[in-house]
């Protein structure tokens, strides 16, 4: 079956817009599971704009199924991905002037600093995963530095770009034939999820600024439900 994580950073951006505790991500995580979510992704920037260090700890103390740590690959995000001892950490570029992740990382380009780093996330157990764009050349590399996963960028085709969609499809195919296993994810909505849900090869979908923002107006329940109604039906299921 294909999977949903669900992606909570947006609950505590409006958290933090206040300062105060309300809404709390855990809160959202333990629904996000109970509506039918795989998983729970969070995303701990360097600049803390909305996840931060002790939400992390919670949300690992706190939930049944697996944690996905997005985090950019430096040595402070690695310290504490190390003690939190997440399922998988998802690694992404990250620019302190972005307002999200705007594209994949460049495995090939840093090929000889990430291998390292991959192997010591995976010696305490730690899935790696790479969030790229389905680009052949950093497909290639992320296999060759030892990356369980990729998480394919689905940001251009959510942005309608021609192309694109054919691109995923050639990736995850490419990706899984080299032994990776494939995930996506960025941008994605009821409108256009299930021609991604589609894609044979990809088996996990890390969903979140839509899914909290649709929650204002039906619920966090029902938005995870709908996802999980309209993924099943892309597979068939
Ligand atoms: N996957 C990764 C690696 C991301 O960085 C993001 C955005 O935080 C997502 C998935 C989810 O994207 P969105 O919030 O647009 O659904």
């Amino acid at each position: 079956m294909l999977r949903l994580g669900v992606n909570i950073d947006h609950v505590a951006t409006i958290r933090n817009a206040r300062g105060g505790l309300h809404p709390d991500p855990l809160r959202a995580a333990l629904m996000a599971i109970e509506a039918g979510a795989d998983g729970i992704t969070a995303h701990l920037r360097e600049d803390r704009r909305h996840i931060r260090d002790a939400d992390m700890a919670a949300i690992k103390a706190g939930i049944s199924k697996p944690l996905n740590f997005e985090m950019a690959a430096t040595e402070e995000m690695q310290r504490i991905a190390l003690a939190t001892k997440p399922n998988a950490c998802c690694l992404v570029p990250e620019k302190r002037t972005e307002v999200t992740t705007e594209g994949g990382l460049d495995v090939a380009g840093q090929d000889n600093s990430l291998r390292p780093f991959i192997r010591t996330l995976k010696d305490a157990g730690i899935r790696v995963s790479l969030f790229v764009d389905p680009d052949p050349r950093q497909l290639r590399a992320s296999a060759s530095v030892g990356a369980d996963i990729v998480e394919l960028h689905t940001g251009a085709y959510a942005e309608g770009h021609p192309g694109e969609l054919e691109r995923l499809i050639e990736g995850a195919f490419h990706a899984d034939e080299m032994g990776l296993e494939v995930h996506a994810g960025h941008g994605l909505t009821y409108a256009n999820v299930s021609a991604v849900a589609a894609i044979p090869q990809v088996v996990e979908l890390n969903i979140g600024h839509f899914i909290i923002g649709e929650a204002v107006f039906t619920g966090l329940d029902a938005v995870v439900r709908e996802f999980r109604r309209l993924m099943n039906a892309a597979r068939g299921a």
